[in-house]
């Protein structure tokens, strides 16, 4: 059944590590909280509660059908709130340039469930809808222009390096050889063609046989590594002196680029050990909160299997 866009429930998306965000990001009354990847507002409304009717709340997601959502938040958050439509890495970037600063950011990367769930948003393998998977459906591409028109390299590249896919290649010379025939359309088009080019046994194991390859296409098209590679740097600016940032990664790329970039951002001086004194003169930006990454405790994945992949990281600005 579809859902009713209308009427958001409050189980629409249950947030990851809710408990966790709250805690790191420490929200006092008072502060600004950005919430780069608004959703379906689970850790918005956590947040917005602990600045207990004072303070600023900005919302940002690239997919328009937030909007609902964001209007049942704004309703009851109790404190001043708006919604900014577009990629979190432009948004961020603009309120930087534009002098707007934070005290908290949430990061939570990756797809909601009302997107997964909604099968005419084609990100799903599970049900034949059209191939589009776009978390902006005004830009391009769609996951049909890629699949009709990267070529079999790209194709096998984006299998591999997204999905970790490990029959990439036969993958994309299927593909390449089914839509010389008629152009790709519908998800189950290509979960079928898929399925058919790798070895039987492979169909049975480690999940739908078509779930990497879907996982990898949703990256691509919506640039998910791109983006979250130009919006750190952004938040970090946004950033007040002391100010809180947590990102939640489900794939181990994303997680890396997290990762080293608040390493990098962690480290003070990078002369070489043989200098005798500091000629760099630089100084940590950032301080972690965690040394390393947080993962969902067995209960939380029991509960809401989406969390299983999740990894934490919290950094608060040096000042
Ligand atoms: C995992 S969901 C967030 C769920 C949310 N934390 C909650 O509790 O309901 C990720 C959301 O971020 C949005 N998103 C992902 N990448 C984005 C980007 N580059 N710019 C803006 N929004 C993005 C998606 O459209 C989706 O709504």
């Amino acid at each position: 059944m579809l859902p009713n866009v209308l009427q958001p429930s409050a189980t629409d998306h249950v947030p990851v590590l809710a408990a966790e965000v709250r805690e790191l990001l420490a929200v006092q009354p008072g502060e600004t909280v950005v919430d780069a990847t608004f959703g379906a507002g689970g850790h918005a409304a956590l947040l917005a509660a602990d600045l207990e009717g004072r303070g600023r709340f900005v919302a940002i997601d690239r997919d328009p059908s937030v909007r609902p959502y964001f209007e049942r938040f704004r309703r009851r958050a109790g404190v001043q709130a708006r919604l900014l439509r577009g990629d979190f890495a432009v948004v961020l970037e603009q309120l930087a340039s534009n002098g707007v600063r934070a005290d908290a950011i949430l990061l939570d990367l990756g797809v909601s469930s009302m997107q997964l769930d909604r099968p005419e948003r084609g990100f799903s393998y599970a049900v034949d809808a059209p191939l589009d998977m776009r978390m902006d459906p005004s830009r391009e591409p769609s996951a049909r222009d890629l699949v009709n028109e990267a070529s079999e390299r790209e194709l096998q590249s984006i299998f591999r390096r997204y999905g970790e896919e490990r029959y990439a290649r036969q993958i994309a010379r299927a593909i390449a050889r089914r839509r010389r025939e008629r152009p790709f359309e519908r998800t189950g088009e290509l979960v079928e063609t898929i399925r058919a080019a790798i070895p039987a046994p492979a169909r049975f194991g480690d999940g739908h046989p078509a779930k990497r390859v879907f996982q990898a296409l949703r990256i691509a098209v919506n640039d998910e590594l791109g983006s979250l590679e130009s919006a750190l740097p952004a938040a970090v600016r946004m950033l007040r002196p002391g100010g809180r940032l947590v990102v939640i990664a489900f794939h181990s790329l994303e997680d890396r680029i997290v990762k080293r970039f608040l390493r990098d951002l962690e480290r003070g001086c990078v002369c070489p050990p043989d200098f005798p004194i500091c000629v760099c003169g630089r100084e940590p930006v950032m301080r972690a909160l965690r040394r390393k990454a947080i993962r969902p405790t067995p209960s939380e994945v029991a509960a809401n299997p989406r969390a299983g992949s999740a990894r934490l990281r919290a950094a608060a600005k040096v000042g």
